[in-house]
């Protein structure tokens, strides 16, 4: 029997119209591995600040359709900037909006940082990792990558058109898919 397809969540970190991880993500959901779909997130703007007293049934419909989401897919890619050595402030919003719900414990997660420059975005990606860690999400370390993106790759269509670059994303979502087939149990002998 053909096994139901995985799914990745793929969240930028960004708001900005042309932003370049948009665009990563955007491309990685044309290069999905057969057997996996993949989702991109569009609701980053609509989440309102995170205030632990707002964290109750019912929730803003934008907290409710995040961790429907969140649970719906069996891994998550992120790719955010770096806003002032931190990650951007409408991106940690949203994190923190995943702490409560609970949905994103032990879910395998990845990061790609697109930063154009070789050791930009570090200290965005290691607070990423600090707070993956409290929400208690699995790290997939051989699905994280830095993949520079420049803003002149992004074709008219917001996808990128480098081969090699296109190669590095595939490589990401094999390598999360992967992960993802080695956690699937094998049915047991029925009884
Ligand atoms: C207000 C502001 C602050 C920034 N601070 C940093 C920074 O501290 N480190 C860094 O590597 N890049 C920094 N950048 C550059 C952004 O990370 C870069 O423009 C990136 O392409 C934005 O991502 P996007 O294209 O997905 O919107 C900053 C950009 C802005 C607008």
């Amino acid at each position: 029997m053909v096994p139901p397809p995985t799914r990745i969540l793929l969240i930028s970190g960004s708001l900005r119209a042309g932003s370049t991880n948009t665009a990563l993500l955007r491309t990685a959901q044309t290069l999905a591995p057969d057997g996996t779909i993949a989702v991109v997130y569009e609701g980053l703007g609509e989440l309102p600040l995170f205030n632990p007293d707002d964290d109750t049934v019912p929730l803003h419909p934008a907290v409710a359709d995040l961790r429907k989401q969140i649970s719906q897919a069996d891994a998550l890619l992120f790719s955010t900037p770096e806003y002032a050595g931190a990650l951007p402030g409408s991106f940690k919003n949203l994190l923190d909006w995943t702490v409560g719900g609970g949905e994103t414990y032990g879910k395998p997660v990845a990061w790609v940082n697109a930063s154009g420059s070789p050791t930009g975005a570090a200290d965005a990606h290691r607070s990423l990792r600090t707070v993956l860690g409290y929400t208690g999400s699995g790290i997939v370390e051989e699905a994280c990558a830095h993949i520079p993106v420049v803003r002149s790759a992004i074709g008219s269509d917001g996808l990128i058109a480098d081969d090699v670059v296109r190669q590095q994303i595939a490589d990401v979502m094999s390598a999360l898919a992967s992960d993802l087939q080695g956690r699937v149990q094998p049915p047991g002998p029925r009884g």
